[in-house]
């Protein structure tokens, strides 16, 4: 049977909002498709879900620092730059108002920033949030920054979010973002 993802790269960057745990969804999705999935995250991303559990969710060694050096890799040991000139498409699940605001300006002080930095293949941003968070005019300028730049923007949709308020702020569920991602390797195919 061949399946819709075989072979395809896919980076998956976790930012730190409650929403983290979902990461693990997309992750065991995308690998039912028989993708190849690597994971980078950020610091406050490992205080919600461990590096170890995606570890074993995506078969791959997971990079949560830029200081990481594996033993096993061979080369220049900067694996912000390997993962992203390994990957077909780099998505950011649970992007947090902070890890949105850095994408769009450029930073790279952490796996997910320095790679998305480094990489030239298509972004996929799935937010999650507060909805004030989500409506402030800074998150929304960021957001416009990145899709100007051509990126792409999953949500965040109305919903339960984690203070308990209906409102709109609540990632995008784990089929949705996988949806785009097989559009967004079929388009680039
Ligand atoms: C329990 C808890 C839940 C949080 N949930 C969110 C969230 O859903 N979205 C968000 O933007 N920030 C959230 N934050 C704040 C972020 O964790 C904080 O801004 C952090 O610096 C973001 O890290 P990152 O930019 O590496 O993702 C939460 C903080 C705590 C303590």
């Amino acid at each position: 049977m061949t399946l819709t993802l075989d072979g395809h790269r896919v980076l998956i960057g976790i930012g730190g909002s409650v929403a983290a745990f979902k990461a693990c969804q997309v992750v065991t999705d995308l690998r039912r498709e028989g993708a190849e999935v690597k994971v980078a995250m950020t610091e406050a991303a490992t205080r919600f879900v461990t590096p170890t559990l995606l570890r074993a969710l995506s078969g791959n060694r997971v990079v949560s620092s830029i200081w990481d050096d594996d033993p096993a890799e061979v080369g220049h040991g900067m694996s912000h730059l390997n993962l992203a000139s390994w990957c077909e498409v780099q998505v950011v699940v649970a992007a947090s108002a902070d890890l949105i605001a850095r994408l769009a300006l450029g930073l790279a002080g952490d796996p997910v920033t320095a790679t998305a930095m480094a990489c030239r293949a298509p972004l996929l941003v799935a937010p999650a949030m507060e909805s004030a968070m989500w409506e402030h005019p800074a998150t929304q300028g960021h957001v416009a920054t990145l899709t100007a730049r051509g990126g792409r923007i999953i949500g965040p949709v109305f919903g339960r979010l984690a203070s308990g308020h209906e409102s709109t702020g609540r990632m995008a569920e784990p089929d949705a973002i996988v949806a785009v991602v097989r559009e967004l390797l079929v388009a680039g195919a």
